[in-house]
């Protein structure tokens, strides 16, 4: 009987997740295994709502933002019998291996799955956030960070004219992955991020901040913070307040939001879903060649270049923090304002 291999995408949508479907999508005709693919994430398999994916599906989606399969959070999963559904679903519909693009809250379907279910569960990394461990970057974290340096380019020609203090406000959930990324990328003058802040710091903070911003706009008049969402107490417009009150300083707050999971994906992030997707088939059809079907749940990534296989509890219960030698490097050298 041919093998099938489904797909879903789950979670935080991301750029490149449409390259990952392609790929696998192309890859599976190729060896001669079905492909079907599970809508709006995790909630399209318990519903058994899905597509045949044939090459025809996939036809110019390659450069598309957002997701072929729609994505959804699925909070059926969070509880066994969603998960015994989800498991009930698999079987039924006679799937052999279930790859899901996902972030970790995705992942933490996978091991659910994993214990009423034994076909092959593979999970490659799509997230914006690039917070997943056995992977040097998440499929999307590129593209995140190209749209909000190219938005944050923008800002600053307005901070210039006016010669003013803007919070650019960025995503991330609680890793510092884009802020960092995008505050070096645009020369920004302040990066507040997890990395460098703890919240018994605020008031001295502030107080640093209007030091560096006055002693700042001296030399040329503009001065950017990018700060990583869900760090200030209160919000972003809470630092704004306590900036533009505590001092003279006219201080504008740009929060870019979703705008950073939209649009084309870059072609760093095409390449590396392209990667993941190819490569997950492939091992689909080795296991089918040796007979060596079920094998461990893991995530798929590229590490210094090289394709990795890390197991999804490992994924799931280790840090990927922001490197330290960057956080120094922009402590030591690049920083505006001490941290
Ligand atoms: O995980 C991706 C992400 O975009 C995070 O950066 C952000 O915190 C979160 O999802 C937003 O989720 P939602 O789209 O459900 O508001």
């Amino acid at each position: 009987m041919t093998k099938r291999i489904a797909i879903l995408t789950s979670g935080g949508d991301a750029p490149g997740m449409n390259s990952a479907i392609r790929a696998i999508t192309l890859t599976s005709a190729k060896l001669g295994l079905q492909c079907v693919g599970f809508l709006h994430g995790y909630n399209g398999l318990i519903n058994q709502e899905y597509i045949e994916l044939t090459p025809d599906c996939v036809i110019d989606i390659t450069q598309r933002g957002g997701t072929l399969l729609k994505s959804a959070r699925c909070d059926a999963m969070l509880e066994d019998t969603g998960v015994q559904q989800a498991a009930n679903a698999l079987r039924k519909l006679h799937i052999d291996a279930l790859i899901v693009i996902g972030g970790d809250g995705s992942f933490r379907g996978i091991h659910a799955l994993s214990t009423h279910w034994h076909g092959q569960l593979i999970g490659l990394p799509g997230t914006i956030d690039n917070d997943l461990a056995g992977c040097d970057h998440t499929i999307g974290f590129s593209s995140a960070v190209n749209t909000a340096t190219v938005a944050i380019d923008k800002i600053r020609d307005t901070a210039n004219a006016f010669e003013r203090v803007f919070i650019t406000e960025v995503m991330g959930r609680h890793s510092g992955h884009i802020a960092y990324n995008v505050g070096i990328a645009t020369g920004a003058e302040a990066i507040l991020s997890f990395e460098n802040y703890t919240k018994s710091d605020t008031a001295k903070l502030v107080q640093q901040l209007q030091r560096a911003i006055t002693e700042q706009q001296h030399k040329h008049g503009s001065f950017l913070i990018i700060l990583a969402e869900n760090l200030w107490p209160g919000g972003a417009h809470a630092l704004r307040d306590a900036l533009n009150e505590q001092s003279n300083i006219n201080c504008a707050l740009c929060v870019l939001g979703h705008i950073q999971r939209g649009g084309a994906p870059s072609a760093e992030d095409r390449m590396l879903a392209t990667e993941l997707g190819v490569a997950a088939v492939e091992t689909v059809y080795q296991a089918i060649q040796h007979d060596t079907f079920r094998a461990a749940t893991f995530m798929l990534g590229n590490i210094n270049g090289v394709l990795t296989s890390t197991p999804i509890s490992t994924v799931l219960t280790r840090q990927k923090p922001v490197p330290d030698s960057w956080v120094k490097r922009y402590r030591d050298f690049l920083a505006e304002a001490e941290s």
